[in-house]
């Protein structure tokens, strides 16, 4: 075929408005929310693209299943069709469903972990840190060198590295080390996938040490969909039997269904293990609720079902990695630093090369995500030493896109934005704290300009 152009793979039913705000407004917005964008009103807000989780669009065949939900305490319907819909990708024996993928971490952190136990994983996502801390546990991550290097081109940037493993398990022992985990994508590394060879490799050295694996798979399809373009042997692979292959190389899984999964809540836990299973369900009862709705109602189980089978659409696929490119090459092509190759779910703006002038301890992504807001409206976030202190590896503003939620006009206008404020990047201010919560202190931090 000759024509090109990728389009949405979907006509728009239900519009919501958004609000135009004045460069003034936004000033005394910000003012009042301390710098840090949490605490902005989504009202206040014209593009949002603090996350991809829960806010993307739901399909007609999603609402038609709502309206089909089995609200049954114990044993209902819905319970069953998200079940099966899970297995039939995920493949794994017990389903737990939680209220979203923090609460599946938590339970499983609670059950497997003890204090002074490590778990190592290409990068941890905030919360499964801040949970794998709560129970007095380590969080270790070890991703390849090149995950680290904002510009450098790899096909997959989200890859463990195995060296690396061997050493730290090695290092504090097998007893030591009660699960290894693997993120795909790669979130907190710029949204980068995990090879197929990579997720073999980690297996092979979780089973020969008897460590169990599990994925952090909030983003599973778009690591398939990466694997299908990237990998050689999996051309002709559909997205969910790349997907299958993979859960098969571990022993359960941790899943937000805000992501992959398409809707606007809900999570899951997955094993084989049927002792654990047991402890998490025990536990699961006592905090989220009955083990067939956790914590949610039967209706959201019925969007979970249809929105993971939804999720592996090619169409659907082809389209959201495209778009998510637009975004990146465009700035790219201005010379704007982000990470390289974009990522699946969002773009990463490397602040530390943006506004160099503003040292690590003045907050530069927190003070560029600012400015993109001052600008245009933009809700986006700091990925950095706000969020991790210290131990951050690099300084990134992330422009997450919700699914199926904005057009190519949109994104158009994101990009103008986005120059228009690297044009003037050396008037950006750094930030000073003042005032930090004991923990995940990037929710709700507050801030002043220096
Ligand atoms: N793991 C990863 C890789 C994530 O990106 C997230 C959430 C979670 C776990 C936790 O899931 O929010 O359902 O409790 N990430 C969102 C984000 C919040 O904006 O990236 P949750």
């Amino acid at each position: 075929m000759s024509i090109r152009t990728i389009i949405e793979p979907f006509r728009i039913k239900s519009v919501e408005p958004i609000r135009w705000t004045q460069r003034e407004d936004r000033e005394r917005f910000l003012k009042a929310a301390h710098y840090n964008l949490f605490l902005v009103p989504a009202d206040d807000v014209l593009i949002d693209l603090l996350t991809d989780s829960g806010t993307g669009a739901m399909s007609i065949y999603q609402w038609g299943a709502i309206q089909e939900g089995d609200e049954s305490y114990a044993g209902s319907r819905s319970y069953v069709r998200f079940r099966d819909s899970v297995q039939s990708i995920f493949g794994y024996n017990h389903v737990i469903p939680t209220h979203q993928g923090r609460a599946a971490e938590r339970i499983l952190f609670t059950v497997m972990l003890k204090p002074g136990d490590v778990v190592p994983n290409n990068t941890h996502f905030d919360t499964t840190r801040a949970n794998i801390e709560a129970v007095g546990a380590e969080a270790i991550d070890l991703v390849i060198p090149e995950g680290k290097q904002p510009g450098l081109i790899h096909p997959f940037k989200g890859n463990m590295d195995v060296d690396a493993l061997e050493a730290a398990i090695a290092r504090v022992g097998r007893e030591h080390i009660p699960l290894v985990m693997l993120t795909i994508t790669n979130n907190s590394g710029g949204g980068q996938p995990v090879s197929m060879e990579n997720a073999r490799a980690v297996s092979a050295i979780c089973r020969k040490h008897n460590i169990p694996l599990y994925f952090d798979a909030c983003r599973f399809a778009e690591n398939s969909y990466f694997i299908k373009l990237r990998e050689p042997g999996y051309e002709n692979k559909t997205p969910k039997q790349i997907a299958q292959e993979m859960f098969s190389l571990g022993d359960g899984c941790t899943m937000s269904a805000k992501k992959d999964g398409m809707a606007n809540i809900g999570g899951f836990l997955c094993t084989n293990n049927d002792l654990l299973a047991q402890q998490e369900k025990d536990l699961l009862i006592l905090t989220e609720g009955y083990p067939t709705y956790g914590g949610l109602a039967g209706r959201d189980l019925e969007a979970i079902a249809v929105g993971l089978q939804e999720a592996c659409d090619e169409d659907y696929l082809r389209y959201r990695i495209a778009s998510t490119a637009y975004l990146g090459n465009h700035l790219a092509e201005q010379g704007i630093p982000i990470v390289m190759p974009p990522g699946g779910h969002a773009i990463y703006l490397d602040a530390r090369g943006f506004v160099p002038h503003i040292p690590l301890e003045q907050f530069p992504g927190v003070a560029l995500a600012a400015e993109l807001y001052l600008e245009g409206g933009i809700r986006s976030v700091e990925i950095g030493t706000l969020m991790f202190g210290a131990a951050a590896k690099m300084d990134l503003v992330r422009l997450a896109i919700p699914r199926r939620t904005y057009t190519q006009s949109h994104i158009d206008y994101v990009i103008e934005v986005i120059i228009e404020v690297w044009r003037k990047r050396d008037k950006i201010r750094g930030l000073k704290l003042t005032y930090e919560p004991p923990f995940l202190r990037h929710f709700t931090a507050k801030l002043e300009q220096m």
